[in-house]
Formats: C-alpha cells, sequence, structure tokens
C-alpha cells in the first residue's frame, strides 16, 4: 500500500457548529461536513495519524480514524486544542463566528404583541487563527474560505491575517458545488501562487489537496 503520510499526525475539523439559543433552538450552518470527512479518510488512508473533530453531521466515520464528536464552536475549539501537537492542521469546519451571550436553560416564549426579538450574540473565539498562533504551531496550518464574491482577494487577506500556510478557497452558490453536494471546486492558494482544484467529486478534490500540502510539507521541511 502507498503510505506517503505514514508517521505525521493530521488533524482536521470539519461540519457547522450549533450554538444554542435555548433547548429547543439553535444557531446552525448548511455544511454538511462531507469535505473534511473525505480529507480525513484519504489522509488515514496514505498511512497518516487521523484525529477528525466533528461537529452535529449526519456521516460514518472513516476508517482508522479517531473521530470526536463536539456541538458548539466552543467545545470544537477545545476538542482541538486538546488534539495537538500534530503536523498538519486542516480547518475545514465552518465554524460560527459568533454564538448567543448565553444559552437560556427554558424555551423562549413570544410575548403577545412582540413583533421583534433581538438575539445577543458574542464573537466566538479563531480557532484555526489560534493554532497558527500556538506555541505548539504545526508545520502546516491549512484554512478554508467560503466566499459569495470576489473569492480569491478574500481568501488572500485571510490567509495572512489568520497566519496560515495554504488557504482553500470555494465560491459558496456554484450550481452543483459547496455545502451539501458530493461535488466541489477549489482555488488553493498560498505564498507562491493559485491553483484551482475541480469541480470534482469531494473525494478526488481531498486526493488532490493532501498531494499539495505533502508537496508542500516536502518542500519546507527539505
Ligand atoms: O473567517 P472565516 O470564518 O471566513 O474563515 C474560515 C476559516 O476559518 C475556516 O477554515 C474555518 O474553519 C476557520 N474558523 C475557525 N474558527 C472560527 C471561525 C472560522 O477556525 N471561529
Amino acid at each position: 500500500m502507498n503510505t506517503p503520510l505514514a508517521g505525521l499526525r493530521i488533524v482536521v475539523n470539519a461540519g457547522p457548529t450549533f450554538e444554542d439559543i435555548d433547548p429547543a433552538r439553535y444557531l446552525g450552518n448548511r455544511s454538511s461536513g462531507k469535505m473534511g470527512f473525505a480529507i480525513a479518510d484519504i489522509a488515514a488512508r496514505r498511512g497518516a495519524e487521523v484525529v477528525l473533530v466533528a461537529g452535529p453531521v449526519h456521516l460514518p466515520s472513516p476508517a482508522a480514524v479517531l473521530r470526536v464528536d463536539v456541538r458548539s464552536a466552543a467545545q470544537m475549539h477545545q476538542a482541538v486544542m486538546d488534539a495537538l501537537p500534530c503536523d498538519i492542521f486542516i480547518g475545514a469546519a465552518a465554524v460560527a463566528d459568533f454564538t448567543p451571550r448565553a444559552a437560556l436553560d427554558r424555551k423562549l416564549k413570544k410575548q403577545p404583541g412582540q413583533d421583534v426579538l433581538v438575539l445577543e450574540l458574542i464573537k466566538t473565539r479563531d480557532i484555526l487563527a489560534e493554532v497558527a498562533a500556538h506555541p505548539q504551531r504545526p508545520t502546516l496550518v491549512v484554512g478554508f474560505a467560503a466566499e459569495t464574491n470576489d473569492v480569491a482577494a478574500y481568501a488572500r487577506s485571510k490567509l495572512e491575517r489568520k497566519g496560515l500556510d495554504m488557504i482553500c478557497a470555494n465560491q459558496v452558490g456554484l450550481p452543483g458545488c459547496g455545502f451539501e453536494s458530493d461535488d466541489n471546486a477549489l482555488l488553493v492558494i498560498d505564498g507562491s501562487g493559485e491553483r484551482p482544484l475541480g469541480p470534482a467529486p469531494k473525494h478526488a478534490l481531498a486526493a488532490s489537496l493532501l498531494d499539495l500540502i505533502s508537496a508542500r510539507l516536502r518542500k519546507d521541511t527539505a
């Protein structure tokens, strides 16, 4: 078997996070987790020791992967930090940027005549940026950026702002690609340039992305 990633520990996060408002309601997003699960699956098949921190998704665990299930952005942050140190971190999760200031322990009731409800949200911690700035920083930190417009420019600014080695940008809303789909198209950006991958099934894209990551790792550690 071809195991080019043998000896490497890779942490991947995947899926959405759910931020509880009360015992019956939450704020979530449309991430299916398929891209991150495909990356974890292929990385394990290539011999890596893989930790997959999964938000609430309906996907079977890839073989030979240590899966840690979480619900909220705060839990995902903790699980990722607990999984360090590692050689490569791949942040494929759609982590909530904001969370309710406090989850209510009773179901929120609408008041008679109430037309407006104001929910106070506070910023979550940026897992990817914290991993990139961590004292035990992985050799490679790879992020994702879902954008609706100016994809390359926004992704490049995230690469710099969050201190990443590589970012995979995808355009939200391309027909047949993205959140709930089995296919996706990525623009992979690093310090040396841009490279389009796909459109292709997420497993094929994960394989191509891991080829790029392996090549980059070889270059950086040569
Ligand atoms: O800033 P934005 O959310 O668009 O960046 C997307 C990238 O940042 C993804 O890789 C996502 O996993 C990561 N992220 C994170 N923690 C957050 C928000 C985003 O790790 N709180």
